[in-house]
């Protein structure tokens, strides 16, 4: 059955540490974070993280029952150049649950909400070269490579690339 969406509140904060920090360690290779160091992040950042009081960020999660077992967050600029622009972040399915349609509903989700904001034109992301599941999600909702960092970052298996794609808003369906 495919997860329920719901846009995360500051109340899932802990819920969404939890799913992060294992979201850090089990796929080492697709975040640029690693879990020690955003454990050590306060409660207010994980807060601001999800559910930004000025609206600089927001998160929506899947959930099963009342289970919160996927991801995916915005990040919006203040700043007159580039407010046009918002960068999707901390995409995420817990293993058990892929292949189910949550990592599809939750970027849906997040298109949704960023075609709604006023101004926002374009979306960023980027991929770690090689992860084949990411890249056909976010090509299949119309995302294009403009890029590709090499040695972007450095996980335990080495220096991986990262693919920068956009995707313009006005083409959302
Ligand atoms: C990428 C990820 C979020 C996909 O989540 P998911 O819930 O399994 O995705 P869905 O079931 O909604 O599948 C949506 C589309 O993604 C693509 N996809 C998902 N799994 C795939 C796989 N194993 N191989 C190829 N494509 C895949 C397909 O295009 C699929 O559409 P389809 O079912 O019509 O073929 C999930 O694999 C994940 O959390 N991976 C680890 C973390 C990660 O890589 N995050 C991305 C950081 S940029």
């Amino acid at each position: 059955m495919s997860p329920r969406i719901a846009r995360l509140t500051a109340g899932h904060a802990p819920a969404y540490r939890s799913l992060m920090l294992h979201a850090y360690a089990q796929a080492a290779d697709a975040f640029t974070s690693t879990p020690q160091e955003r454990a050590s992040e306060p409660d207010t950042w994980w807060v601001r993280r999800i559910a930004d009081p000025q609206g600089g960020s927001v998160a929506f999660g899947a959930f099963s029952g009342d289970e919160l077992v996927g991801s995916v967050a915005l990040e919006f600029s203040d700043k007159p150049k580039t407010r046009h622009k918002v960068h999707l972040i901390g995409m995420f399915v817990r293993a058990e649950h892929r292949g189910t349609g949550a990592g599809r509903a939750l970027v849906a989700a997040a298109l949704e909400h960023a075609q709604s904001r006023a101004g926002v034109r374009a979306v960023t992301l980027t991929v770690t070269a090689g992860n084949e599941p990411a890249l056909a999600l976010y090509r299949a909702f119309g995302f294009q490579l403009f890029g590709t960092e090499p040695m972007a970052i450095l996980t335990p298996s080495g220096f991986q690339s990262k693919l920068h794609l956009w995707k313009a808003l006005d083409d959302c369906p």
